[in-house]
């Protein structure tokens, strides 16, 4: 046996990651369920470095050096059972099985405690970076044992994309931390895809801007603190002309966004670890609105009730914009980071946020010149309550305010949809506020249903008998 690591499921991302290993010198053995696919990476990049073709499981997994090392690279859900099963059987206490697809955080919970049985590793690892990522260098997030980190981090760090000398890939932590940390990643991606979208909209329909002039704007942008791989390619796809018909081809693509599911997992976890993660939920119910194609269709011609007017300062509202969206992506990292602690308190991870920070820097899809900043956040208060409190970034929200309230009372005005920028503003409202009105929920509650509340007068729970006397009594 000579493979230093196995890569099975050799769609693009699996071929682009075993290209890479091999590319960094490691032997890699290849295995498919169909083998063509193997031949055909092995016909197309043999030449990159040292494959090894096997056909069945069992070939597969003795062409491994021990202890064996697979990554899996199948579609999350019942593919990865199956496949981990049939790895499993072939496989020897100390082996390592690792998942690098968007697998559910639970479900890597469930594998690895039952793989632990057999005395397996199994490593849930998010890997982000998509098709291009994966063959030229990803941001890694490895869960499980942390004693298979030490076989394991070295090869999976070699593959990994840099940035100021360090990888962008560290053990997260136990069982489903990986993956789990991979969800909130792409949470945010979500929120921040989203946000760009509402700042695309506004130059589009209150500043009257085509597609192209829209382009320039994303790419002057990314020269500057929005500097990010999203506002990159933001300005490619607008710069994008179609072939069939002359138009910018953002125009001709229907305005209904799909999504395979891990922000939707976003928002679910947060709702049940009670975390407002209002951003990445206002993403994904903007997908869910744009897709809801029967209610868009009759709600068509609907009254705008627009007030006011279009903006005449556009240099100046482009400004505007520009602070908005810097404002509300603080605003969803914060709300992301305060996810991965609820997270790392309920499931006993101990995760280090700061290194989500580090890892993100690099390679993934959320990348950007930001979360140095959070690094520094986190390097200079690990234990951090807020990103929105910390100097830098409150710093930041102070000088965007104005420019934020703005946009976001323009696009009401106007009656253009800013789902994201607008309850992030409130969000941070909420949070800054002296006196919140959940006071009088909680007078309510106590009224129908005898909940209790406290006061901000002395300690303990009271009712006040609501329908008696209406005294107050201690609970
Ligand atoms: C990444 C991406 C990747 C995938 C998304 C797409 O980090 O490389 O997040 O994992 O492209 O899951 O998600 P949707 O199809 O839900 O938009």
């Amino acid at each position: 046996a000579r493979a230093q690591i196995g890569v099975t499921g050799l769609a693009v991302m699996g071929s682009n990651i075993a290209r890479n290993f091999a590319r960094h010198g490691h032997t890699v053995a290849l295995h498919n369920r169909s083998v063509a696919k193997t031949d055909a990476l092995i016909a197309e990049h043999g030449d990159e470095g040292d494959f090894v073709r096997t056909e069945s499981v069992d070939e597969f997994v003795a062409a491994l050096q021990r202890p064996r090392r697979v990554l899996i690279m199948v579609k999350a859900g019942d593919a990865t059972d199956a496949v981990i099963e049939e790895l499993a059987a072939a496989m020897e206490p100390g082996d390592i099985i690792i998942d690098g697809g968007n697998a559910l955080y639970t479900d890597t919970i469930r594998r690895e405690a039952s793989l632990r049985e057999r005395g397996l590793h199994f490593v849930g690892a998010g890997i982000s970076g998509g098709e291009e990522g994966a063959l030229n260098g990803p941001s890694i997030m490895p869960g499980g044992p942390k004693e298979s980190y030490e076989s394991l981090g070295p090869l999976l760090e070699s593959v990994a994309a840099v940035v100021d000398g360090v990888p962008c890939c560290t053990h997260i932590g136990p069982d489903g931390a990986g993956h789990f940390v991979k969800m909130v990643h792409n949470g945010i991606e979500y929120a921040d895809m989203q946000l760009i979208g509402e700042a695309y909209h506004l130059f589009r329909d209150a500043l009257g801007y085509d597609a192209a002039q829209i382009a320039a704007v994303f790419g002057e942008w990314n020269t500057g603190d929005l500097e990010s791989y999203l506002i990159e390619i933001t300005a490619e796809v607008l710069s994008q002309v179609d072939a069939n018909t002359g138009q910018p081809l953002v125009d001709v693509i229907v305005d209904a966004a799909e999504q395979k599911g891990t922000g939707r997992w976003t928002v679910k976890s947060a709702l049940d670890l009670g975390v407002p993660v209002t951003g990445i939920a206002e993403a994904v119910f903007a997908r869910a609105l744009s897709g809801s194609r029967a209610q868009r269709q009759a709600a068509k011609g609907l009254a705008s009730g627009v007030l006011g007017d279009k903006p005449t300062d556009a240099a100046q509202f482009t400004e505007d914009i520009r602070q908005a969206l810097y404002a509300s992506k603080i605003v969803a990292y914060a709300q992301g980071f305060d996810q991965i602690r609820a997270g790392s308190v309920e499931y006993d991870w101990d995760l280090t946020p700061g290194d989500m920070a580090t890892i993100w820097r690099g390679g993934c899809i959320i990348r950007a010149r930001f979360l140095n900043r959070i690094k520094e956040a986190y390097d200079n208060n690990p234990e951090l309550t807020s990103l929105i409190v910390e100097p830098y970034f409150k710093d930041a929200i102070e000088t965007a305010i104005d420019s934020w309230r703005r946009v976001v009372v323009t696009a009401t005005q106007l009656g253009i949809p800013v789902p994201a920028f607008a309850s992030s503003l409130s969000y941070y409202d909420g949070l800054r506020a002296e006196r919140l009105p959940a006071a009088l929920t909680q007078g309510q509650r106590d009224f129908f249903g005898a909940h209790t509340y406290e006061r901000t007068d002395r300690p303990g729970k009271f009712h006040t008998l609501w329908s008696g006397d209406r005294s107050e009594v201690e609970a």
